[in-house]
C-alpha cells in the first residue's frame, strides 16, 4: 500500500526479511515499551528484548497457526520506520478492527502517522470492517491527535483513551 505526502510511504506486509528491518528500526528509534509488551531484565534492547520482539511479531502475524493480525513495516523514502497493525476483534454485531501504529523517532511528528492511519482505515474498510478502534494514553499527545483527526470519538477512563470511529 502506497500513501500520498511529500514522502513515499510504503506499507508492506512482514515477513521474515521485514520483521529484521522493523526490529533494526526499532532498537535504532524506539524505547521497548513503545512498540512491545514488557519484558524483565535491565533497560533498553537487551538480546532478550530483541528475541521477545521478534517472537512477538512471529505469533501475532507470521505463524499461520497463531496469527491475529496483519502487521506492516512502514517506509518512508525506502527507509524502515516502524509499524502499522490492524487486528480483527469482537464488536458484538460490528466487524471490528484494532489498529496500531508506532514510528522511530527520527520519523514521528511530520505527519507520517496521519498518512499511516488513513492507508489503515481505508484498508480497515476494503476490508469490510464496520468499526475502527485504537487505544493509546492521555499523556500521549501526538496518538490522541493523530486518532481525533481521523474523527473517531475518544473516550477518556483514567489514564487511557479508547477511540472508536463508525466506518
Ligand atoms: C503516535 C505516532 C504514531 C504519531 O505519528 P506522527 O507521525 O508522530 O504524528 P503526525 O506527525 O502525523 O501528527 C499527528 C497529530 O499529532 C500532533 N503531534 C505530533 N507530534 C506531536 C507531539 N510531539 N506533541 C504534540 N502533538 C504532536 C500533530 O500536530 C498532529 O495533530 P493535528 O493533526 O491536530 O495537527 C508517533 O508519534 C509514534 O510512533 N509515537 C511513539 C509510539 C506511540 O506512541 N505509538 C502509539 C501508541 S497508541
Amino acid at each position: 500500500m502506497t500513501g500520498l505526502s511529500d514522502f513515499e510511504i510504503v506499507l508492506t506486509p512482514l515477513d521474515e526479511p521485514a520483521l529484521a528491518r522493523l526490529l533494526a528500526a526499532a532498537v535504532d528509534g524506539a524505547e521497548p515499551h513503545e512498540v512491545m509488551p514488557p519484558v524483565d531484565g535491565p533497560p533498553g534492547w537487551t538480546p532478550g528484548r530483541r528475541a521477545a520482539f521478534l517472537a512477538f511479531h512471529r505469533r501475532r502475524s507470521l505463524d499461520p497457526d497463531t496469527a491475529i493480525e496483519t502487521t506492516w513495516l512502514v517506509e518512508v523514502d525506502g527507509r524502515a520506520a516502524g509499524a502499522a497493525r490492524l487486528q480483527p476483534v469482537l464488536g458484538g454485531s460490528a466487524i471490528e478492527v484494532e489498529a496500531g501504529v508506532w514510528l522511530g523517532r527520527w520519523a514521528r511528528g511530520r505527519g507520517i502517522g496521519k498518512r499511516v492511519a488513513e492507508v489503515l482505515l481505508e484498508s480497515a474498510r476494503d476490508g469490510g470492517a464496520t468499526r475502527f478502534i485504537a487505544s493509546t494514553t492521555v499523556d500521549n499527545t501526538a496518538a490522541r491527535r493523530l486518532l481525533r483527526g481521523t474523527g473517531a470519538e475518544l473516550d477518556v477512563h483514567g489514564a487511557e483513551v479508547d477511540a472508536r470511529l463508525e466506518l
